[in-house]
C-alpha cells in the first residue's frame, strides 16, 4: 500500500460517519447516537447505531461495525484501497499517483484504452439497437419478454449485419489497428482486411465488478450456430475470473447468490427481482469464480439447466465451490429447462418456493449416485450404501458427519446406528491420504485467527480493552502489569498498542482512528466490537476493583505460562516465577 497513514487518517477524518451512512440508510437520533435498520442483516427494529463522537458504527444485532472505511467496504464490497479512493473523492482530497515504472505506465495506458474501446463499442451497439436497423433485434428482445428498463440496465445492444461497421466506427474515433486487434472485437488479416467479430447479433456487454465493460457475448436472433459468440480472452477479459451480473448482484444484500448457466437466465432473473443472480461466461465454473463469490457471500444456489448436461455441470461445480468454502444448494427447475423459462411460465412466487426448497448439495450428489445402483437388488443396495458411507467420510468434522449420516439414514429409512457403524468401519480402513480432499475448506483468512485461542481468554482481553477505552484514566493503573505483548490475538495487540499511545499522546481515544489501523473487514468488525461492548455496570467500587484485578491477572498469567513453556534460560524462568507470585498479591485500586 502506498498511501501514508497521515493521508488515510485525513480521508477518514474528512468523511463524517453520520453524514456518510445517512446517505445510505435512514438514521434517527436517539441520545448521543443515531439508529437505523441494519443494512447487513434483516431486521424489523433498528439495532444499527452510528456515533458521531466515536466516528464509528456498530450493529447490536449482527456485530457488523467499524469506521467509514469499513462501512463502504461492507456495503459496496470494496477493498480497502477502493474504499480509500472512494472516500477521498467524496471529501475532495486528491490522492498522490503511485510511483510506477515506464512499463507499468504503458500497460495501464493500454488497458485504459481497451476499456475506452469497449465502452464506445457498447454505446455503439446500444445505439444500433435503438436505430431503424435494429427493428429485428428489438422484436427479438420483446419476444423474449425483456422490458425497455431491463435492456437499458444491462446495456443490451445489437451489432449491424455489415462486416466492418464497428471497425470503421472505432477507427474514426482514433484507435489504431494494433489496439483494435487486441480488443478482440475485430480481426484483421492481410488479404481480407478488417472485419468485426460480431455482426447481426443481439449483444450482451460483459462487465467486471465495477461495471466496466470488458467483453461481449452475442446471440443469433433465433436459430443458428453458433448460438452464442463470446469475446476472446484479452488483457481485460479473463473468463475464469469474471461472472456475468456480479456487478449488480454484489450489492443485492441477499444471504446467498444464485448461479445460472446463461446470460438470458441472469437477465430474466434480475428482471423478476432476483438481483443476486450471476452466470459464468460460457465456461465451466472455476475455483477462481468460487473465490470471487466467497468475497461476497457464504452460500450459493445453483439454478442450472434441468437436462443431463446441467446435472453434469452441477456435479462438476459442487466440489469446486466447496473448496472455495461456500455452502451450496441446488434449485430444481423441472419441468422447465432453465430459470428464464421457469419464471416465464410459473412466475416469481413459484421460483421463490423453489429457492426455499433448494436441495442440500450433498443430498443431491447422493440422489444422483443412487441412479447408478439397483436398490431393488440386495447386492446393488449394499454397494450403494458402501459408496454413500465412503462419501460421508469426506466430512472431517464429527458433528457435521453425524448430521449427514442422520439425514441420509432418515431419507432411506435405515437405522442411524447401522449407517454410522458402516461409515466408521471405512474410516478405520481408509488411510488419511486417500481421503478425498474436496470437502476440506480453504484455510481461514490470516486476518481472523480467533479460532486458535480459547474463547474465555479472548473475552477477558476484549473486556479489558473495553474498560480502558471507556475510561482512559485506567491506563496508569494497568500499564505496569499489561503491555500489548500480553494479548494473544494480533488484532488485540495492535489495539492495545494504539490505545496506550493515543492516551499518552492526547489523553483521549478516537475509535474511528484506531479502526484505521486495520484493513480487513473482519478485523475492523472485531475492533468495533471492543468499542461498543457494554461494560456491565458494577455499582460497587470494591466489586469493580476485584473484577478488574482478576481480569488483569488472568491475562498476565496466561502469558507467563506461555512464556515459561518456551523459555530455556534459568534466570529468566526465575523471573517469570517471581512475577507470577507478585500476581497473587495484586490488587488494583480505582
Ligand atoms: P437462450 O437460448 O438464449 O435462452 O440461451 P440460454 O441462456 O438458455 O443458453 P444455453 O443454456 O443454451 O447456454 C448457456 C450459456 O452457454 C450461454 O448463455 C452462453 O454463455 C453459453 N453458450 C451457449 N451456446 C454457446 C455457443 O454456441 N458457443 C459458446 N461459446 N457459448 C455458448
Ligand atoms: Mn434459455
Amino acid at each position: 500500500m502506498f498511501y501514508s497513514d497521515d493521508l488515510i487518517e485525513e480521508v477518514r477524518a474528512r468523511n463524517d460517519v453520520v453524514d456518510l451512512i445517512g446517505n445510505y440508510i435512514k438514521l434517527t437520533k436517539k441520545g448521543s447516537s443515531y439508529f437505523g435498520l441494519c443494512p447487513f442483516h434483516n431486521e424489523k427494529s433498528p439495532s444499527f447505531s452510528v456515533s458521531r463522537d466515536k466516528q464509528m458504527y456498530y450493529c447490536f444485532g449482527c456485530g457488523a461495525g467499524g469506521n467509514v472505511f469499513t462501512f463502504v467496504m461492507e456495503y459496496e464490497n470494496y477493498t480497502f484501497l477502493e474504499a480509500v479512493k472512494y472516500l477521498a473523492e467524496r471529501a475532495g482530497i486528491k490522492l498522490p499517483e503511485a510511483e510506477v515504472t515506464e512499463a507499468e505506465k504503458q500497460a495501464r495506458n493500454r488497458r485504459q484504452k481497451l476499456l475506452d474501446i469497449h465502452k464506445e463499442a457498447a454505446r455503439y451497439f446500444y445505439y444500433q439497437l435503438k436505430s431503424q436497423g435494429g427493428a429485428n433485434a428489438r422484436d427479438y428482445f420483446e419476444q423474449r419478454k425483456l422490458s425497455g428498463e431491463t435492456i437499458a440496465h444491462f446495456g443490451l445492444g445489437y451489432s449491424n449485419p455489415y462486416r466492418d461497421d464497428l471497425y470503421q466506427f472505432l477507427r474514426n474515433r482514433g484507435y489504431d489497428d494494433g489496439l483494435l486487434k487486441d480488443s478482440g472485437l475485430v480481426t484483421i488479416d492481410e488479404k481480407r482486411g478488417a472485419h468485426d467479430k460480431f455482426w447481426n447479433r443481439v449483444m450482451f456487454p460483459i462487465m467486471d465488478v465495477n461495471s466496466k465493460v470488458i467483453g461481449f457475448g452475442g446471440r443469433v436472433l433465433g436459430e443458428g450456430t453458433p448460438k452464442y459468440l463470446n469475446s476472446p480472452e484479452t488483457m481485460l477479459f479473463d473468463k475464469s475470473r469474471n461472472l456475468y451480473g456480479l456487478n449488480f448482484a454484489r450489492t443485492s444484500r441477499q444471504p446467498f447468490m444464485i448461479i445460472c448457466e446463461g446470460y438470458m437466465d441472469v437477465i430474466a432473473m434480475h428482471q423478476a427481482g432476483f438481483t443476486n443472480a450471476v452466470a459464468s461466461l460460457g465456461t465451466a465454473f472455476t475455483l477462481q469464480h468460487g473465490i470471487l463469490l466467497k468475497r461476497y457471500t457464504e452460500e450459493v444456489l445453483l439454478a442450472y439447466d434441468s437436462d443431463e448436461a446441467g446435472v453434469k455441470a452441477i456435479l462438476r461445480a459442487i466440489p469446486i465451490l466447496r473448496s472455495a468454502g461456500l455452502r451450496i444448494r441446488i434449485i430444481h427447475m423441472n419441468p422447465y429447462k432453465d430459470p428464464d423459462e421457469f419464471i416465464k411460465n410459473l412466475g416469481v412466487d413459484a421460483f421463490k418456493e423453489r429457492i426455499e426448497q433448494a436441495e442440500n448439495s450433498f443430498m443431491f450428489e447422493i440422489s444422483i449416485l443412487e441412479k447408478s445402483y439397483d436398490l431393488g437388488d440386495p447386492d446393488g443396495k449394499t454397494r450403494f450404501f458402501n459408496a454413500v458411507a465412503k462419501k460421508l467420510l469426506t466430512f472431517e468434522q464429527e458433528l457435521e458427519r453425524n448430521n449427514y449420516i442422520e439425514a441420509v439414514a432418515r431419507h432411506y429409512g435405515i437405522p442411524f446406528e447401522n449407517l454410522r457403524k458402516l461409515v466408521n468401519r471405512f474410516g478405520l480402513t481408509l488411510p488419511e491420504r486417500e481421503m478425498p480432499g474436496e470437502n476440506r475448506p480453504l484455510p481461514e483468512k490470516t486476518g481472523d485467527r480467533s479460532g486458535e485461542y480459547p474463547e474465555a481468554l479472548l473475552a477477558s482481553q476484549k473486556l479489558l480493552l473495553t474498560w480502558v477505552v471507556n475510561d482512559a484514566g485506567l491506563l496508569k493503573k494497568i500499564r505496569p502489569w499489561l503491555g500489548p505483548e500480553d494479548f494473544v490475538h494480533p488484532v488485540y495487540q495492535s489495539v492495545c498498542r494504539a490505545v496506550y499511545e493515543s492516551i499518552e499522546a492526547t489523553g483521549q481515544i478516537v475509535p474511528g482512528q484506531i479502526i484505521n489501523l486495520f484493513q480487513e473487514k473482519e478485523e475492523q468488525n472485531l475492533v468495533a466490537a471492543i468499542f461498543n461492548s457494554d461494560i456491565a455496570g458494577i455499582e460497587d467500587k470494591n466489586a469493580r476493583e476485584k473484577a478488574l484485578t482478576e481480569t488483569v491477572v488472568r491475562i498476565k498469567r496466561h502469558h507467563l505460562d506461555e512464556m515459561s513453556r518456551k523459555i530455556q534460560d534459568l534466570s529468566e524462568l526465575q523471573n517469570i516465577i517471581r512475577m507470577k507470585s507478585d500476581l497473587q498479591n495484586l490488587h488494583i485500586s480505582l
